[in-house]
C-alpha cells in the first residue's frame, strides 16, 4: 500500500510504501533528513508528526519517550506509515546530491597509534573517487553480517586514502578482526558516504567540538575541512578519553592550535605514569564549566552514545544550546541481525 508524506516547511512532497521507513523513502526520492544511526538510538532522526498515523517500530526506549509520543514525535528512521502523512522536521540539502555508492577498496596501512585503536588507509579502484562531506561516515559490508560504521578522518581535499579510526571492541566481530586478522592489500565494500553529520558552512557562529575516543575521527576530518577552507569562526575542540595513551593523535590536535583553534583535552581516569596537569573529568563538564551560555555557539559532538546524550541534554537544558545547533555521530554499535 502507498500513502503520501509532505514535508514542512519545506513542502516537498513524496510517496511512502507501507513496509518503508519515513527516512527510507525520503531517501528513495532524494530528499536527506537529519540521521546517524538508522537503529534508533542516537535520536538525530526525531520529528513531528504533524498529521497521519505511524507504526514506530522498534526502539530503544529512553530515545523517544512516551511523553515525545504524546506530543507528536517520532523516530523517522523506525517509524512506517499506517495513513498520509504531514511531517515537520529540518531537510539537510547539502548531501542530497551526493551519490551514495557500494565500492571495493584495498587495505592500503594499518597503523596502530594506540593499543585499541587501529588507523586504516583505504585504498579505492584506480581513477575512483569517493565524493562526500567532511565528517560523514562509510558502512563496512559484511557477509552475513549487519554493516558496521566508521566515520571517515580525512577531509575530502586529502581523498588519495579513506582514513578510519576503529577502537577494538571487546567482543565485537568486526573489530576483532581488525585487529587480529586484518592484513594490508586485504579488500573491503563499503557503501557510502552516509549520514548528516558535517559542518554547517552557511552558519557565521563561533563553534565547540566535543569528541570522546575515536569520536576524534570525523572532527579531524571537519577541522582540516575548515582549515583548508580558511573558516575564520572561532572554534574550540574538547577531546575526552580515559586516559593520555587513548587520546592517540594528540600532536596532530596541538599543532592545530597554531591555527587558531583552542584545543582542551580532558582525561577522566588518568593513570599515574601520565602524570597528567590537565583537566579532568567528563568532556561534555569541561564545556559546561567553561561556557555559562551557548546559546549563540554550534556544537558538533561525536563518540560514545552517553557522551553525545548527555552533551545534547545538558547543553540545551542548562546552557541554552537551541536544538538546531547541535549536530552529533552517536557511535551505537551495529543493529544485532
Ligand atoms: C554513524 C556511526 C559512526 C561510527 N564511527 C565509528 C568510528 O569512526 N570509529 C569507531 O571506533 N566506531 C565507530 N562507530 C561504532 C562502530 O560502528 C561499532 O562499535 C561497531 O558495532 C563495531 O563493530 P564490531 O563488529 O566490532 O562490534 P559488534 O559485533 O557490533 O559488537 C558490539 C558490541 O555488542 C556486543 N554484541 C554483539 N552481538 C551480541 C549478541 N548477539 N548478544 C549480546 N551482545 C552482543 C559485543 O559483545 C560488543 O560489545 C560508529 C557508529 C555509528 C553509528
Ligand atoms: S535514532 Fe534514528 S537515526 Fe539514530
Amino acid at each position: 500500500m502507498t500513502f503520501q508524506t509532505h514535508l514542512q516547511p519545506s513542502g516537498h512532497s513524496f510517496p511512502i510504501e507501507a513496509n518503508e521507513t519515513i527516512l527510507e523513502a525520503a531517501i528513495k526520492h532524494g530528499y536527506t533528513l537529519p540521521y546517524s544511526c538508522r537503529d534508533g538510538v542516537c535520536g538525530t532522526c526525531k520529528g513531528k508528526v504533524v498529521s497521519g498515523q505511524v507504526d514506530y517500530g522498534k526502539y530503544q526506549d529512553s530515545t523517544l519517550t512516551e511523553a515525545e509520543k504524546t506530543a507528536g514525535m517520532a523516530l523517522f528512521c523506525c517509524a512506517k506509515p499506517l495513513s498520509d502523512l504531514t511531517l515537520e522536521c529540518r531537510e539537510v540539502n547539502a548531501v542530497k546530491d551526493i551519490p551514495i555508492k557500494i565500492m571495493p577498496c584495498r587495505v592500503h596501512k594499518m597503523e596502530r597509534p594506540a593499543p585499541d585503536v587501529m588507523v586504516l588507509s583505504l585504498k579505492l579502484p584506480t581513477n575512483e573517487r569517493l565524493q562526500f562531506l567532511a565528517g560523514q561516515y562509510i558502512d563496512i559490508l559484511l557477509k552475513d553480517q549487519q554493516p558496521r560504521s566508521f566515520s571517515l578522518a580525512n577531509a575530502p581535499h586529502s581523498d588519495e586514502f579513506l582514513e578510519l579510526h576503529i577502537r577494538n571492541i571487546s567482543g565485537g566481530a568486526f573489530t576483532h578482526h581488525v585487529f587480529e586478522q586484518m592484513k594490508e592489500r586485504d579488500i573491503l565494500r563499503f557503501k557510502g558516504p552516509l549520514g548528516t553529520f558535517f559542518l554547517r558552512e552557511d552558519s557565521a557562529k563561533p563553534i565547540i567540538f566535543v569528541a570522546s575516543g575515536t569520536g576524534f575521527a570525523p572532527i579531524k576530518a571537519i577541522i582540516e575541512h575548515a582549515l583548508f577552507i580558511g573558516v575564520k569562526r572561532p572554534m574550540h575542540f574538547y577531546w575526552g578519553a580515559r586516559k593520555l595513551a587513548d587520546l592517540y593523535m594528540l600532536d596532530k590536535a596541538k599543532l592545530w592550535e597554531s591555527s587558531g583553534i583552542k584545543f582542551t583535552p580532558v582525561l577522566s581516569d588518568a593513570i599515574a605514569e601520565d602524570n597528567w596537569q590537565g583537566r579532568t573529568g567528563f568532556v561534555h563538564q569541561a564545556v559546561l564549566d567553561d561556557y555559562r551560555d551557548l546559546s549563540e555557539q554550534e556544537v558538533y559532538a561525536c563518540g560514545a552514545p552517553i557522551v553525545v546524550e548527555a552533551a545534547h541534554r545538558d547543553f540545551t537544558t542548562q546552557r541554552g544550546l537551541p536544538n538546531e545547533a547541535f549536530f552529533s555521530d552517536a557511535f551505537t554499535y551495529a543493529p544485532k541481525k
